[in-house]
């Protein structure tokens, strides 16, 4: 299996100069590919700010900047780069036919055992592998801003994707310290169809006046925002109860008579055969005896640790 030594980005925005920080700080030879040179001018002096800024809060243990900018280079020929690269990761906007001719184009320009993976945040992987002669080396990586500290990277094969393709793209994930995790490609892939239900909910709280957009935030940060560092949405439902979400759910449904409300079926099923999580020793997941006392202590531990850091927050906004 090769491993991955040099990386070509396609796309100076957002995304692309952050992918290409991440890359440069392991030890990473990086190709930054746009469309003129005054975005790529623009993304370095983003990168410049961001790793200067790294050093200011002491994150960089001691690598000279100089070092780190050294190893990107910044370029226009697309065709020329992917000739010469292990992996190519596609950061351009968020526009399917676009998407669609870079992967071809990318598709002729480098050999086949290069990975090419796109950073799309909606688009269905099948859809982008099939305009290629290689789908099985096509891949669904999607990152979350900011790309070169926010730890997950979701990992969508399509349905041709090689397990090679998908080894060697979670290996080089970990290398540089992500946290990959495989899902299927579907709409919203898992973080966005979650996240966007809950923004939905906040955006409609906020149109029907129930709280202002400053009280929704301060709110949703300190209470379940406050938990989720740590824990998530189905090992909550564990801890509290699928009993007691099922009740919740259907109180909300019949006086609010929305969609998103109905008691989901995977709950009912649950709670058919016992397992209301925690309190039955089963769940989502399943506890061994004395489990209870140990995750109050995990849990305990990870919140206090989470409350100190809050508190200083709060207290250097004054
Ligand atoms: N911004 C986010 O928070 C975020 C998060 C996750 C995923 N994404 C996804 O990442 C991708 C990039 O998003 P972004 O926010 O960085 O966009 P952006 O608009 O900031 O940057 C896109 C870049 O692609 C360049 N580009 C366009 N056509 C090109 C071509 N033919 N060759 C080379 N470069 C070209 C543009 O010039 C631009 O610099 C999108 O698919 C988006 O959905 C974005």
């Amino acid at each position: 299996m090769k491993p991955i030594e040099t990386v070509l980005v396609v796309g100076a925005g957002t995304m692309g100069h952050g992918f290409c920080q991440i890359f440069a700080l392991n030890g990473i030879d990086v190709t930054l590919v746009d469309k003129n040179k005054e975005l790529l001018d623009q993304a370095r002096g983003w990168i410049q700010d961001n790793l200067e800024y790294m050093a200011e809060l002491k994150e960089l243990e001691g690598q000279p900047i100089r070092n780190i900018l050294d190893r990107i280079q910044f370029k226009i020929d697309l065709n020329q780069y992917a000739k010469q690269t292990d992996f190519i990761l596609e950061a351009v906007n968020e526009d399917l036919e676009l998407k669609k001719q870079i992967f071809q184009q990318l598709d002729a320009a480098a050999p086949p055992n290069v990975i090419l993976a796109s950073n799309t945040s909606s688009f269905d992987i099948n859809e982008i592998g099939e305009v290629t002669g290689h789908p099985e080396r096509v891949i669904g990586t999607h990152w979350f801003h900011p790309p070169q500290i926010t730890p997950c990277v979701e990992i969508i094969p399509s349905e041709a994707t090689s397990p090679d393709t998908v080894e060697r793209t979670i290996l080089f994930m970990d290398r540089i310290g992500k946290v990959p995790t495989i899902c299927k490609s579907a709409p919203g892939f898992v973080a966005n169809r979650i996240q966007l239900a809950m923004a939905a909910e906040a955006l409609s709280i906020v149109e029907e006046g129930l709280a202002s957009p400053e009280e929704v935030d301060r709110i949703v940060k300190t209470s379940f925002g406050f938990r989720l560092g740590a824990y998530g949405p189905l090992e909550i439902i564990d801890q509290a109860g699928a009993d007691t979400y099922r009740a919740v759910y259907n109180y909300l449904y019949n006086k609010l008579q929305r969609e998103q409300f109905k008691s989901p079926r995977i709950l009912d099923k649950l709670i058919e055969q016992g397992h209301y999580g925690l309190k039955t020793q089963k769940g989502f997941y399943e506890y061994k005896d004395g489990a209870s006392d140990v995750i109050k202590r995990d849990r305990d531990r990870k919140f206090y640790a989470r409350l100190r850091l809050f508190k200083e927050e709060e207290k250097s906004k004054k």
